[in-house]
C-alpha cells in the first residue's frame, strides 16, 4: 500500500475524518501524519456512539497502533495540541515536526478583528491566515522554541521516509477542500495555503515519486462555510426539505449546502492526481441505504448516482459511505484496484 494521501475535493466538512479513520482500521499505518494549513480544521470521527471532533490530532487517533504526526508545513497552535492530546489520551503517540510555525494569540485576535478577514472573507478565527503570513514574511516562532511542545519535537519527514524505507503503511491525512485551496479555488474567498495531494505531500516532507494512493473525498451534498461562490447551492429551504443540513465542527456556523458537482468533482480529481474517490453521504441521498457495508445492498437510486458520477469523474469510487458511524461504509478497494 505505501503512501496513501486523504484529501477533500469539494470546499471542505467532506467527511476526511471518517474516511481516514475507515482506512487506517483496514490498513494498519505505522504512521498518520497530517499535512494541511493548521487548527481551522474540524474533523468528526463517530465510533460507537461517540462524537469526537479534532482539529490538529491526526482524525486517524481512534486506530490505536500508528504514531501521530503533524508535518512541517501545518501551523500548529500548541495550546490546541496539547488540549487535545490530553482528552484523547494520545500524548505517547503524537510528534510535532520542530519546523512547524506557531500560531499566537496575537494570530488569533487579528483573524477575529480584521474585518477583510473576518467578515469579507468569513474565516473561522483561528488565527490561520495570519500566521501564515508572518510565516510568509519569515517572522513566525518555529516549534523547536516553544517549552511546551519539547516533549513532542521530532523530523515528520524523517520518520515517515524511513517507514517508508521499512515498507510500512503511511498515511497522509490533508485538510479543508479543493475549492477552498489558495491556488486552485475561488480566491479571494479561499484559505491561506493550497489544499490539494501535492502540498499535503510537501507538508510532510514526502516526495511526488512515493505516492501510492490518492483518496479524494465527496460529499453527495457539497457543502461550504464562510463567503464565497458555490455554484450549485440550493435554497436553506430545499436543504431543509431534504433534511440535510449541517454545522461546523469548528465555528459551528451553519453549511451552505448544495447538489452535486460533476464538472468541480472531476477537475478537482484531476489537479488531486485521484486514483481513488471516497464519496460520502449516501444515507442522504436514500436513507435506505443508511449502515450498508456491501454494495448490493446499495439501493437502484444510489447505484444509479454512483456509475453516472464515476463515469463523470472517471476515477474508481472505491469507498462508499453510508453514515457517519465509522462501520457505516462499503470498501470495494480490493475489487477495484489491482495492486501489483
Ligand atoms: P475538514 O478537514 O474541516 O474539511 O473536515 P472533514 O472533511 O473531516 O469533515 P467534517 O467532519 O467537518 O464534516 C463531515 C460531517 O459529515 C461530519 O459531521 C461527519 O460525521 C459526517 N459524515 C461523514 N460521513 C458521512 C456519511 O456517509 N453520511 C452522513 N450522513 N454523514 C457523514
Ligand atoms: P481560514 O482558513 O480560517 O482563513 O478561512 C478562510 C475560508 O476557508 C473561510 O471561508 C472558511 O470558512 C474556510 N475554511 C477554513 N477551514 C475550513 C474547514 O475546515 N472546512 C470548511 N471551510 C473552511
Ligand atoms: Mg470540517
Amino acid at each position: 500500500m505505501g503512501t496513501t494521501i486523504i484529501v477533500g475535493g469539494f470546499f471542505g466538512d467532506e467527511g476526511k475524518g471518517k474516511i481516514v479513520a475507515h482506512v487506517a482500521f483496514a490498513d494498519k499505518p505505522a504512521i498518520i501524519a497530517r499535512g494541511g494549513i493548521g487548527p481551522n480544521a474540524g474533523h468528526t470521527i463517530e465510533v460507537g456512539g461517540r462524537k469526537f471532533g479534532v482539529r490538529m490530532i491526526p482524525s486517524g487517533f481512534i486506530y490505536p497502533d500508528a504514531r501521530l504526526l503533524i508535518g512541517a508545513g501545518v501551523l500548529v497552535d500548541p495550546r490546541v495540541l496539547l488540549s487535545e492530546a490530553g482528552a484523547l489520551k494520545v500524548i505517547d503517540r503524537v510528534g510535532v515536526d520542530y519546523r512547524c510555525a506557531i500560531i499566537e494569540t496575537k494570530h488569533i485576535e487579528t483573524d477575529k478583528q480584521d474585518p477583510y478577514l473576518s467578515q469579507t472573507i468569513g474565516s473561522t478565527g483561528t488565527g490561520c491566515g495570519p500566521a501564515a503570513a508572518d510565516r510568509a514574511k519569515r517572522t513566525t516562532t518555529q516549534a523547536r522554541e516553544v517549552a511546551e511542545l519539547s516533549p513532542f519535537l521530532t523530523d515528520t519527514a524523517a520518520e515517515v521516509n524511513e517507514a517508508l524505507e521499512a515498507a510500512k503503511n503511511v498515511i497522509l491525512e490533508g485538510s479543508q477542500g479543493f475549492g477552498i485551496s489558495l491556488f486552485y479555488g475561488t480566491f479571494p474567498y479561499v484559505t491561506s495555503k493550497d489544499t490539494t495531494a501535492s502540498q499535503i505531500a510537501a507538508d510532510v516532507g514526502v516526495g511526488p515519486t512515493r505516492i501510492t494512493e490518492t483518496i479524494v473525498v465527496f460529499k453527495t451534498f457539497p457543502t461550504r462555510v464562510g463567503a464565497g461562490p458555490f455554484e450549485t447551492q440550493m435554497s436553506e429551504d430545499e436543504a431543509k426539505k431534504l433534511d440535510i443540513e449541517e454545522f461546523g465542527t469548528v465555528t459551528g456556523r451553519q453549511r451552505r449546502i448544495g447538489w452535486w458537482d460533476p464538472t468541480m468533482a472531476k477537475y478537482s480529481a484531476m489537479i488531486n492526481g485521484a486514483t481513488q474517490v471516497a464519496i460520502t453521504g449516501l444515507d442522504k441521498l436514500d436513507p435506505s441505504v443508511k449502515g450498508a457495508n456491501q454494495y448490493d445492498e446499495l439501493s437502484t437510486k444510489v447505484k444509479t448516482f454512483l456509475r453516472e458520477a464515476e463515469t463523470a469523474v472517471g476515477v474508481p469510487f472505491t469507498l462508499l459511505s453510508t453514515g457517519p458511524e465509522l462501520k457505516e461504509i462499503v470498501d470495494l478497494r480490493e475489487e477495484k484496484l489491482e495492486h501489483a
